[in-house]
């Protein structure tokens, strides 16, 4: 039999789960969490701990399920920092950004890539991401796309293929003919390495109908969708999401009322970037007017190396507590169980018994500390589950 191990002594626990403790983050004041092998099984108050082979006393700080960090673009190389300090002395951010990194990106080897993407992996898992999705979307050739997926499939088991970010330089002439490469080769060589397929449906990227095509053409072949929408303007990003079922509609940062409803009529949750609005200086989206109208809302870092150079997922809780209106515990649910939800995952995001053990512990008393002391380094202890990787050729 395998050993188990308690953790004692929790201050508070959010376990996400409404049946195990109070309120929308199932708190638990004075907690046990009991894990076995990769697995929680067991959480609880303190009173009703049984027994387990051995202890961690965690001397009454709180605990949470590791982030769930649902929208990220780490494969890529070189930075943009030049043009994040000419957009912090007044240039507007534009996609066409996105073209200097594909140069880059294209002329990296594969082990530079794997490099660039292990130093954000590790500083995933240093500010509590215990899981997180990797985006293709700087290569826009088949060979380019199919190597991110490859190196990200490394790492994760949420891969999405983006070939659909921007029209590379070399088909402006013929987007259309750029459409049939991603719907065509470009497709047949992704799907095997991803799960996702994703669009970015705005201003200078794709249009409406290139867009359902697009995710259509995944949707056959067995990916799931996922929508860039409604990041630089109002559009029809949020529409096409919703009518081709995609899990997850990602920036929402213009909105109609229409928009509202359409993704609470459906199970497309809203994910938010704070940190793109925060790097290009834009109006943040208004998650209190998504959550009154009851659309599901996940945070996500959307880390790349153009809009949103960040992997802190406790950055942008704070920043949505403090700029779009949510309460720390909606921030704490987003960033876990809402991520989870934006991945249609049930085994990660929650600490529940049979949920994987990725849990963090924090150097403060509470999870609603996250948002109270923004910019502190407050993550003590990150518990991992092994992962079996995906193994593709
Ligand atoms: O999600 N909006 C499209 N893609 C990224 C930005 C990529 C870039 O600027 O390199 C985003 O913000
Ligand atoms: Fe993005």
């Amino acid at each position: 039999m395998s050993e188990t191990t308690a953790l004692i002594n929790i201050g508070s626990l959010v376990t996400n789960d409404v049946e195990l403790g109070e309120g929308a983050l199932g708190l638990i004041r004075d907690a046990v969490v009991v894990i076995e092998d990769d697995r929680i099984r067991w959480a609880g108050p303190s009173a009703e701990f049984d027994f387990a082979d051995r202890v961690v006393d965690l001397g009454g700080r709180a605990v949470l399920p590791g982030f769930v960090d649902s929208h990220a673009h780490p494969v890529f190389a070189g930075d943009r920092a030049d043009e994040f300090a000419a957009r912090m002395s007044g240039q507007p951010y534009s996609a066409g950004g996105i073209r200097s990194t594909v140069a880059r990106t294209r002329a990296a080897s594969d082990e530079e890539l794997s490099t660039g993407l292990d130093r954000l992996v590790d500083e995933f898992h240093r500010s509590g991401v215990t899981t997180f999705e990797a985006k293709s979307g700087y290569g826009l050739t088949v060979d380019d796309e199919a190597r991110a997926l490859r190196i990200a499939g490394q790492r994760t088991d949420e891969v999405t293929f983006l070939g659909a970010h921007v029209v590379p330089p070399e088909f402006v002439d013929d987007p259309d003919g750029y459409v049939s490469l991603v719907t065509g080769p470009m497709l047949d060589a992704c799907a095997p390495h991803a799960r996702w397929i994703d669009v970015f449906c705005d201003r200078g990227a794709f249009g409406a109908d290139q867009a359902r095509e697009i995710l259509r053409a995944g949707l056959e072949v067995g990916l799931q969708a996922r929508v860039h929408a409604n990041q630089l303007q109002p559009g029809d990003g949020i529409r096409v999401a919703v009518e081709v079922g995609a899990a997850s509609a990602d920036h929402c940062t213009h909105t109609t009322d229409e928009d509202l409803s359409l993704l609470a009529g459906s199970d497309t949750v809203a994910t938010l970037l704070p940190g793109a609005e925060f790097s290009t200086r834009s109006p943040y989206p208004d998650a209190r007017r998504m959550l009154d109208a009851g659309v599901t809302v996940a945070l996500a870092t959307d880390c790349n190396p153009g809009s949103s150079f960040t992997t802190s997922m406790p950055f942008c809780i704070a920043l949505a507590v403090r700029d779009m209106g949510m309460t720390p515990d909606e921030a704490v649910w987003s960033a876990t169980a809402g991520g989870a939800r934006a991945l249609r995952r049930d085994d990660v995001g929650r600490i529940t018994p049979g949920a994987r053990a990725d849990l963090i512990s924090l150097d403060a008393p509470s999870h609603i500390h996250l948002a109270y002391r923004p910019g502190v380094d407050l993550i003590d202890r990150v518990w991992r589950a092994p992962r079996t990787p995906r193994v593709t050729t």
